[in-house]
Parts: C-alpha cells; sequence; structure tokens
C-alpha cells in the first residue's frame, strides 16, 4: 500500500501481548498504521524485548525517576514528540495520563480495557466480574478521556463466563479477544471510519464488515 501509514507510539507497563497483535498487525503491508516507538514506565518490562525483537524504537521513562506526574509526562511527550508519533495506544500501561496529556493528542489516545466498559472500570476487571458473578465477560477499546475507563467506546468483545473460571481462566479468554480486537479497532480509529461523537462513537456505514467485527462472536447480525 502506498498510502501514509499513522505513526503510533504504545505505552506499555508489562508483558505486552497487546503490544504484540499491535506489531503483528502493523507487519501486514496494508495495515494502515505503523509502531514508531514503543514506551515503557517500568525498565524490566517484556514489552520492550517485543519491540526490539521487531526492530521497533524501545524507551524507558521511568515514572520513580521524576518529581511530579508533570515532570514525567513531560518526558514522554518529548520522546513520543522526537519519534513523530500521532497516535497513543495504551496497552497495559499502569500510570493514569492527564487531561494535559491529552491535550497534546486531541481524540488520538485509545487505551484497551478487559471489561465490557462501562461495567467494571479501574484494576483487577476480571476478578470484579468474576466476584460480581456476571455470565458475560469481556474487553472495550475507547477513546481516553480524563476518567479512569470512561472514554467514548470504540469496540467491543464478548466472551463467556464459565463455572470453573478463575481469573487466570478468564483473563486468558479475555486477552485472546483483546488481540483480534485491538488492531482492528486500531485501523478504524486511524482510517476515520469511527469518529468521536460527543460520549459516544459513530462508525462509517460503509465499513459495514468492520462494524460486523466489532460485535462479539454470536451476536445477532
Ligand atoms: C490487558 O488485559 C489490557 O486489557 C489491560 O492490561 C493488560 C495488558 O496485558 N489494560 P499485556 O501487557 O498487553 O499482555
Amino acid at each position: 500500500m502506498s498510502a501514509r501509514r499513522a505513526r503510533l507510539g504504545v505505552l506499555v507497563s508489562g508483558g505486552g501481548s497487546n503490544l504484540q497483535a499491535l506489531l503483528d498487525a502493523t507487519a501486514q503491508p496494508d495495515y494502515p498504521a505503523e509502531v514508531a516507538c514503543v514506551l515503557s514506565n517500568v525498565p524490566t518490562a517484556f514489552a520492550l524485548e517485543r519491540a526490539r525483537k521487531a526492530g521497533v524504537r524501545a524507551e524507558v521513562v521511568d515514572h520513580k525517576g521524576f518529581g511530579s506526574k508533570a515532570d514525567f509526562e513531560a518526558a514522554v511527550l518529548g520522546v513520543l514528540a522526537d519519534a513523530g508519533v500521532e497516535w497513543v495506544c495504551l496497552a497495559g500501561f499502569m500510570r493514569l495520563v492527564s487531561a494535559d496529556f491529552l491535550k497534546r493528542f486531541p481524540g488520538r489516545v485509545l487505551n484497551i480495557h478487559p471489561s465490557l466498559l462501562p461495567a467494571f472500570p479501574g484494576l483487577h476487571a476480571q476478578k470484579q466480574a468474576l466476584e460480581r458473578g456476571v455470565k458475560v465477560a469481556g474487553c472495550t477499546v475507547h477513546y481516553v478521556d480524563a476518567g479512569t475507563d470512561t472514554g467514548p467506546i470504540i469496540a467491543q468483545a464478548a466472551v463467556p463466563v464459565l463455572p470453573d473460571d478463575d481469573e487466570a481462566s478468564l483473563s486468558a479468554r479475555i486477552l485472546a479477544e483483546e488481540h483480534r480486537l485491538y488492531p482492528l479497532a486500531v485501523r478504524l480509529a486511524v482510517t476515520g471510519a469511527v469518529t468521536l461523537d460527543g460520549s459516544r462513537t459513530k462508525v462509517d456505514a460503509r465499513v459495514t464488515g468492520d462494524a460486523g467485527a466489532l460485535r462479539s462472536p454470536g451476536a445477532p447480525k
């Protein structure tokens, strides 16, 4: 594909399996985005290895080295600017981003969360789901706003909660859907097929194939 590809900055703190899904997607020549930079606040995050292996710039900005959140974010923003990042994808990034940070990438910061939002925002979403006894769980890709997991929803996928599930088994089932959903949602966002519409999003009717894929498997057509 000759069209210019959107430049993603992927922010991570841990294992980076969602980063891997994005790296795999962006390795396809017809995918409309590339990973320009991976940035971790945790120096030992395995996600950094994944980036290096893929030949992608990997940077550490350790929040512990900064006296304030503003200073930490200024350093993060400096790296992202240097790498020419246009869109920010949070992928297991365990720091909340501030309203000032979001102003630098208006409508261009995405996150993946392991629940069917607005249920179970915040930490340990899968555990919260099990404790509440829901029968269907899942994951959500959303635009990031100043709240915690409250931004406009782009795409969701559902999985069943089985009677013998524990946190690990449910998390693994959800994670498999995350890896499918995040590259799809990023593609829709960077191509303009999904746009912000107040507190909701609008899917371009011309991408009905993708709109279908935004529903969970087994959902009515
Ligand atoms: C995923 O469950 C994601 O939804 C959540 O943090 C986890 C990150 O996993 N925000 P990984 O580092 O991508 O493997």
